[in-house]
């Protein structure tokens, strides 16, 4: 078991070397909904919606002045130890959520994307040679491309979720050596409705 505060293991095996960097990022409520240009916009939204997350009543940021503080604050120590790896050494960075936005584009409510992730980080697949960028959740088990970067939503999900899908529930998913011809390039298993979950 490693936490983002070990250092970052390096596969050498097939595939490798790969530096696997375990991330704890938070959210900063820069996935907005759309005509919403400011966090108090968005979260009016959501309450006059009704899709609003625990964890603005749960989730405490202390001694953080507020969650986007302690969000800024993970991401700017992340990125100096990311960016402090060779150069040439490819990489998994593995975080609770995605690092770009698109993959809550399939949302059921678009606004839930506000504790998603952060905006900070919509470079760092490019930036940081990524492999595969590991993720969860969202409960939308599947894989999606951008830029040539496989983004794998890992999450096991509920069982009142297995229930709506198809393939079995609760798979461990291999991410090093990558999964080739295993079939679920963009697949979205349990997806509601597809709206250009690949890009
Ligand atoms: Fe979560």
């Amino acid at each position: 078991m490693l936490t983002p505060e070990d250092p970052y293991p390096v596969w050498d095996g097939p595939g490798g070397p790969v530096a696997v960097a375990p991330l704890f990022l938070l959210y900063d409520y820069s996935f907005l909904p759309a005509g919403c240009t400011t966090k108090e916009e968005g979260l009016a939204h959501a309450h006059g919606t009704g899709i609003v997350c625990n964890d603005e009543y749960l989730l405490h940021p202390d001694p953080y002045p507020t969650r986007e503080d302690w969000c800024r604050a993970r991401v700017a120590a992340t990125e100096r130890r990311l960016a402090a790896l060779p150069g040439d050494l490819p990489t998994v960075l593995a975080a609770h959520y995605p690092l770009d936005r698109h993959p809550t584009d399939v949302l059921w409510h678009p606004e839930f994307a506000m504790w998603c992730g952060t905006a900070l980080t919509a470079d760092w697949h490019r930036r940081f040679r990524v492999t595969t960028m590991v993720y969860g959740h969202l409960h939308i088990p599947r894989t999606t491309w951008l830029d040539s970067v496989r983004f794998a939503e890992v999450s096991v999900g509920y069982p009142r979720e297995w229930r709506t899908r198809t393939e079995p529930p609760g798979r461990p998913r291999r991410i090093l050596p990558m999964e080739v011809g295993s079939g679920d390039r963009g697949a979205a298993p349990g997806l509601g409705r597809g709206r250009g979950d690949v890009r």
